[in-house]
């Protein structure tokens, strides 16, 4: 059975690289009660930092949420060049799904600032989720470097421990894209209390979130909008028709990632990798850490971006990782299919291309 909360006791301050699961998270994330959005930040990793920032103001007006703040932050990596991967999420960031342009305006002030302000009015309150490469915080770090202990805490979507890597055969995207960044996030939280820890949500954990067509028509059904048929038999790019706009626009991202992902052998299924990590920050997935000691390679040609954690003290060091060790992709998808189903609700019949 879904909890429903009444009291708002997750303030939420966002660093994103939007993105198809990303832009997931974010709908799970308006659509849930008793969650605030502090303020969305925009870092480059799948699209580039103001495509990003342009899909974050979208999703927002789509689900009705305007008035979050979201804050471009750097539009490159700290020191390796910028590589986006619109084959993987479509050449806005959100597949087939097209949204208009946002009443809204990106904010004019900095993420970093937002981070370090937002932080310091507020110490202990704020939970920090980042789903995108870590380059915006490491450099929030660099301005304010007691963010660790001021935040409530931090959930990363993040890395791969004893595992195979989704961009090269050992580094997993977030951290591939910017591992300098990463590193620096890491040794950061070296010698803090365990409850101060980022939780890590790693490819070992988050690709067990495996998106279905099923999931995808559940979805549509439980909000009234009849059934939603994607299939593998369909052309490729087939869009939606329902009239729906939020399950519309779910639908149409959602196709293009499953497409993606049976292009290279994984089958018809999507990887909602941050909708987990989002769930583990809102405290609705059920979940079990082990703690680790995680450092980053940055400098070798074969294995940069891998991310190497020390479950068992060798390196007699502090840990500074609650990594992610078991999850429950079905009560994830059942969660995911009555937030996003109660929110396209409120959202009416009237979809707008
Ligand atoms: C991560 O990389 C991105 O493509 C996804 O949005 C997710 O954050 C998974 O490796
Ligand atoms: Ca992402």
């Amino acid at each position: 059975m879904i909890a429903t909360k009444t009291t708002p006791d997750t303030r939420l301050l966002l660093d994103v690289d939007t993105g198809i699961d990303d832009a997931v998270a974010l709908l799970y994330l308006m659509a849930t009660p008793g969650v605030a959005l502090e303020a969305i930040t925009c870092t480059a990793g799948n699209v580039g930092a103001a495509q990003v920032a342009a899909n974050n103001l979208a999703l927002l007006e789509l689900g009705g949420c305007e008035g979050v703040e979201v804050a471009l932050g750097s539009e490159v990596p700290l020191e390796v060049p910028l590589v986006t991967t619109e084959e993987t999420h479509g050449d806005q960031g959100i597949g087939y799904a097209v949204l208009p342009t946002a009443r809204q305006e990106v904010s004019a002030r900095h993420a970093v600032d937002v981070w370090v302000e937002t932080v310091r009015a507020h110490p202990g309150e704020i939970t920090g989720l980042i789903t995108g490469p870590l380059t915006n915080f490491a450099l929030a770090l660099r301005a304010e470097p007691r963010l660790p202990e001021l935040l409530r805490g931090l959930v990363i979507m993040g890395g791969a421990f004893n595992y195979p890597g989704n961009t090269t055969p050992v580094a997993e995207w977030n951290v591939s894209v910017d591992p300098h960044a990463a590193r620096e996030v890491f040794a950061a939280y070296r010698g803090l209390p365990e409850d101060k820890l980022p939780v890590v949500c790693a490819l070992e954990t988050t690709e067990r979130i495996e998106c279905r067509p099923e999931h995808i028509d559940r979805l549509s059904r439980a909000a009234g909008a009849g059934g939603e048929r994607v299939s593998p038999d369909d052309a490729a790019g087939t869009l939606s028709t329902n009239a729906n706009p939020v399950v519309g626009c779910v639908s149409d991202a959602l196709r293009f990632y499953l497409e993606f992902h049976r292009l290279y052998d994984q089958g018809y299924v999507a990887h909602l990798h941050d909708l987990f990590a989002a769930m583990v920050a809102t405290n609705e997935a059920r979940y079990t850490t082990r703690l680790a000691t995680v450092d980053v390679e940055t400098d070798s040609r074969l294995t940069i971006g891998q991310t190497v954690g020390d479950f068992t003290g060798m390196w007699r060091q502090p840990p500074n990782a609650r990594v992610v060790s078991g999850n429950h992709p079905g009560e994830c998808f059942d969660l995911m299919i009555a937030r996003l189903s109660a929110l396209a609700r409120t959202r009416g019949a009237d979809r707008r291309r």
